[in-house]
Formats: structure tokens, sequence, C-alpha cells
């Protein structure tokens, strides 16, 4: 097949993810690879809107697989949102040649991705990089396996002091919207309650079960919540009152679980993740998001991307409430 797409742009957009700068180089060497030029996009979609955009090469990405963050920065663009913002953006990328685009973060970036192939018929990738692992169609997003990874080395701290003083801690991990973090760190560290947005927190339950620790003299508990769901001030505030005997901590572990030199695994998906969008783009797989599903490449149309959640499996929750008697 005739490859059509000869210059292509790359973003990262929404929250940068350990792993981003990974996939940022896999795309732009594998691009180069195959005779094309390859342009970074500055800030999302604001430097797609501002004209800020510039020729990336070889070097450009030269030592930058270890680094967090992004080197073409990350930002939300609310102009975007607006048929006329799009239109000045796509704009932009015409004059400059580019027909093809690489996509880097979660589902609102996809979204924006998906209206901009629809309105202006230009082929677009989406690679999956968050920390939240929120999104159907791929096993791991791009910083998903650092951001845990940080989180649990936080936990072991706090539960080294939580023993030491026969403390309860809620600690509060990211996620707006999705328990993964929450999930994965808090059976990690034995956690024994782990509370999460996708089910409704049973505050009565959780109250009883720590009563009932406390009667064993099981002092020292680990809580971990994960931010989307009541925010871990609002829990302790409930434990206070109601076990007023335990000594109890709140830690919010916050922005730390975005940062740091991606994991192992993050910087080889975003690799392989980022070298398959450029492959796509060549064959001719338009408007689909590169996932990988049993250690395989998947491809998820746009359209069907931004509207399917990953879902949490029963069995997960029930791991946690038996491992943590
Ligand atoms: P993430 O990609 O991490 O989910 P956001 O939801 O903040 O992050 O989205 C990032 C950016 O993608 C937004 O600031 C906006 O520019 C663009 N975007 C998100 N949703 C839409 C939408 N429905 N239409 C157009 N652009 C969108
Ligand atoms: O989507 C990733 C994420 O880290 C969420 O877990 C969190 O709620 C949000 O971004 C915070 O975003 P920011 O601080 O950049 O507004």
């Amino acid at each position: 097949m005739e490859n059509k797409v000869t210059k292509i742009g790359v973003l990262t957009s929404g929250g940068d993810a350990p792993g981003m700068n990974a996939a940022i180089r896999a795309v732009v060497r594998t691009g180069i690879y195959n005779g094309m030029e390859v342009f970074g996009i500055m800030r999302g979609y604001s430097g797609m809107i501002e004209n800020d955009i510039v020729p990336m090469h070889s070097r450009s990405v030269a030592n930058i697989i270890q680094r967090g963050g992004t080197i073409l920065k990350t930002a939300r663009c609310k102009e975007f949102f607006e048929h006329e913002g799009r239109k000045k953006a796509y704009n932009n990328l015409k004059k400059l040649g580019i027909n093809g685009l690489v996509i880097i973060g979660g589902d609102g970036s996809f979204r924006g991705a998906h209206k901009l192939s629809e309105e202006f018929d230009i082929p677009c990738i989406g690679l999956p990089g968050t920390i939240d692992k929120d999104i159907a169609g791929t096993d791991f997003t791009i910083g998903f396996d650092t951001a845990v990874n940080t989180a649990v080395e936080a936990i072991d701290k706090i539960r080294d002091t939580a023993d030491a003083h026969d403390r309860l801690f809620i600690i509060e991990v990211m996620g707006r919207d999705a328990g993964y973090i929450a999930l994965h760190s808090g059976i990690a560290t034995g956690a024994e309650n782990i509370l999460i947005p996708e089910r409704k927190t049973d505050i009565e339950e959780l109250v009883n079960g720590l009563l009932e620790k406390e009667r064993r003299k099981k002092l020292v508990n680990i809580i971990v919540v994960a931010e989307g769901d009541r925010g871990a001030e609002d829990v302790a505030q409930v434990i206070k009152e109601r076990v007023p005997a335990a000594d109890t901590r709140v830690c919010v572990l916050g922005h730390i679980q975005r940062g740091g030199a991606p994991s192992c695994m993050d910087r080889l998906i975003a690799s392989r993740m980022g070298y398959s969008a450029v492959e796509s783009l060549i064959e001719g797989r338009h408007n689909v998001m590169i996932g990988i599903v049993n250690n395989k490449m998947h491809y998820t149309p746009l359209e069907k991307a931004v509207k399917a959640k990953q879902k949490i499996s029963e069995d997960w929750l029930k791991i946690v409430k038996i491992l943590a008697s």
C-alpha cells in the first residue's frame, strides 16, 4: 500500500505520566526510520492552536527514555473543546503539511483527537498515557506501573512508622475516577481496607471492622483510599468520631505519583506502543488507540476508546477482603 502519511505530529496531552518521553522517542525514531518528517507539538492541543510546533530529529529525543514528565510539555486546553479552536489547530497542521498525528494522553485527549479526525479527516493514533489505568482496550497504560510502585514504596515506609506507634493510617492515592492505583498498591502493601470509586464504600462495615480489630488488639491498620472515592480527610473524620481509641493519621501522596523515572515496564510498553503507532499510520490503520492485551498489540477505534472504561473485577475485591483479615 502507498505510504500516504509523510509528516507526522506527536503531542502529549492531559495529565503527564512517567514513560511519555519513552513513547515520544519511539514515535520520533520509528517515523524517521520510515523516511517521515516528525514534528513535536508543544503543550498538547494548546501548541497545536498556537502553532508551537517544532521539527524533531533523532537526537532531539536522546537521553530522555529514563526521564519522567514530558519534553513536549502537556496542558489542558479549553479552546480545543470548540470547533473554532480545532479548526485553527488543523490549519496550522495543514500549513506544515502534517498528515498524521500521534496523541499520547488519556480518554479526554482521545475525545479531542476523535473530534479532530472526524471534522478534518486527519488520521489520529492514540497512545494511552495516564497513571490512572482507566482506559479500556489495554491491560496497562503508560505511567501506571511507575505510579503504583511509587505508591507502594511510600506506603511501605508509612507502615514502618505506623507499626512503631501502633497507629491507623489513611493514605490517599491518585485516581480521580478510577481505583486501580488504590487497588494494586493496597493489595501489594497488605492494606486492611481499600476504598475505590467503583464500589460504594459501606462506612458502617468499615467502622465495625475496625472496632472488631481493636477488640483483637490489631492496632496497625493501613487504609488506602482513592482520591475519587471520598478523600482521606473525610474518612478520617468518621473514624476519629466512631473509633476514638484509634490513633489516626492521614497521608495524601499526591503528585509524587506522577513523577520520577519510568519503570522498566513503562519504558517497554511506551516503546512498543510508540513504534506501533507509526506502523499503524503507515499501514492505514487510522483513528485507533494502541493498547497491549495479553502481551499483544491491540487496536481499539478511538470512538470506542473514549466511551469504555476498564472495569474492576469482583475477584480483586474478594482478594482484598480475604487477605486482609
Ligand atoms: P486526559 O487526556 O488525561 O483524560 P483531559 O480530560 O484533561 O485529560 O483532556 C485533555 C485535553 O483534551 C483537554 O484539555 C481538551 O483540550 C481535550 N479534550 C478533552 N475532552 C474533549 C472533548 N470532548 N472535545 C474536544 N477536546 C477535548
Ligand atoms: O489523570 C491523572 C491524574 O493524576 C488523576 O489521578 C488526578 O485526579 C488528576 O490527574 C490530577 O490532575 P491535575 O493535578 O493535573 O489537575
